[in-house]
């Protein structure tokens, strides 16, 4: 799939901006505090109705202005989509093929993006890990959204519950109702995470030996809070589940707080049997995100026929030669790529890539 045209109306600091890139490479350079990351965050937006810089999306209607509007034309394998996404404070509307609709299906359209905060996903927090797991490698899995919002609902009603105990405004016994839901619907998030990582595991340890030319065996570990493993069954992951609240339940009281379960867990990234996190320099953990990166654009090939728009935001001079190569490789002639970078040496792309090359100045775009 791909971006047709994208026409900006007081967005971001882009007042009327009409682009019309092509389906191979679109480059945008510019000077720090241009515009190139807000052009990017637009079809961010357009394609999966979030931003990735903020969840206080009013923030991107353009200073001067009550509201913004983003009108996009994709083509499909299938079809034209035109979308059309207005911004107003406190509330957003889509319009897709001139009719409205509510919420996004998740990940649709097909947009993957890699910027430098990417690295997050291995220094960050727990949660971003699960995050990467849930919604992105998760992305195409029947029903696992619909046991995951049912889980995280359980665990935060469970959460209330314990406080009331603790307060004694409700009996101990109230709980194994619960853990019961919990355990259901837990294990179920479990052995779906646990199968994800099975499924994916070879062909990203085979994506990663061929960016760092056979040199790093890339390995993900789960972390399961109460140490199930990937040879279990669903029951057998209930009944430990269960056996481990029943172990935790004073504490649990005591704190207030659902202390073990999927929402708990967490992922780690081993590269020759060490842990990337701890040990990994910023080029191998950078590397390992390209490798997760591939992993998805080849996901949405394999799963829905369709490559995704690739957006990298000041990533690709981050990367030597080998690992540039690599993701040109995969890239080239298949899928829209839209790339910003301060200047256009160091970006190397071939000598015959099929390229746009614009200039971003002060919220405005003219073809260079
Ligand atoms: N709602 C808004 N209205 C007007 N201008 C805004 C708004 N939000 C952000 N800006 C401005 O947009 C400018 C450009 O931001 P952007 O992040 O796109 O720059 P960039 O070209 O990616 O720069 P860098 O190379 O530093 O990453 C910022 O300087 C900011 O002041
Ligand atoms: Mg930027």
């Amino acid at each position: 799939m791909y971006l047709k045209s994208l026409e900006l109306i007081n967005f971001r600091n882009y007042v009327r901006q009409i682009i019309e890139p092509c389906p191979y490479f679109n480059i945008l350079i510019g000077q720090n505090a241009q515009g190139k990351t807000n052009l990017l965050e637009s079809i961010y937006l357009a394609c999966t109705g979030k931003s990735f810089r903020t969840s206080r999306e009013r923030e991107a209607i353009n200073w001067s202005s009550e509201f913004s509007t983003i009108h996009c034309l994709l083509e499909t394998e299938t079809r034209e989509l035109k979308i059309k996404l207005q911004l107003y404070p406190g509330q957003k509307k889509f319009l897709v093929n001139e009719n409205t609709v509510h919420g996004y299906p998740l990940g649709w359209p097909g947009v993957v993006l890699f910027t430098p905060d990417d690295l997050l996903l291995i220094k960050g927090p727990p949660q971003e890990r699960r995050r990467f797991l849930d919604y992105e490698l998760g992305l195409f899995q029947p029903h696992y959204n619909h046991y995951l919002s049912r889980y995280n609902r359980v665990v935060s009603q469970r959460n209330n519950l314990l406080r009331e105990i603790r307060e004694k405004r409700t009996k101990n016994n109230t709980l194994q109702a619960w853990n019961e839901q919990l355990g259901r619907y837990g294990a179920k998030v479990l052995l779906f995470r646990l199968e994800l990582l099975k499924k994916f595991s070879p062909q990203l340890r085979q994506l990663h030996l061929q960016l760092t030319t056979g040199r790093e065996n890339l390995e993900l570990r789960y972390h399961s809070s109460f140490k199930a493993t990937n040879m279990c069954s669903e029951e057998e992951l209930f009944n430990q589940y269960l056996e481990a609240l029943n172990a935790v339940q004073e504490e649990e009281i005591a704190r207030a707080q659902t202390l073990i379960g999927p929402h708990r867990d967490d992922l780690s990234f081993f590269l020759n049997g060490v842990d990337a996190k701890t040990y990994g320099s910023q080029g191998q953990q950078r590397t390992i995100i390209l490798t997760l990166k591939i992993a998805q654009i080849l996901q949405w090939k394999n799963d829905v026929n369709e490559y995704p728009v690739l957006l990298l935001d000041d990533v690709l001079q981050e990367l030597d030669q080998i690992r540039r190569q690599a993701l040109l490789n995969y890239v080239t002639g298949n899928v829209q790529v839209f790339l910003t970078s301060t200047s256009s040496e160091n970006l190397k792309l071939g000598a015959g890539a099929n390229k746009i090359l614009y200039n971003v100045v002060s919220g405005k775009i003219t073809k260079a």
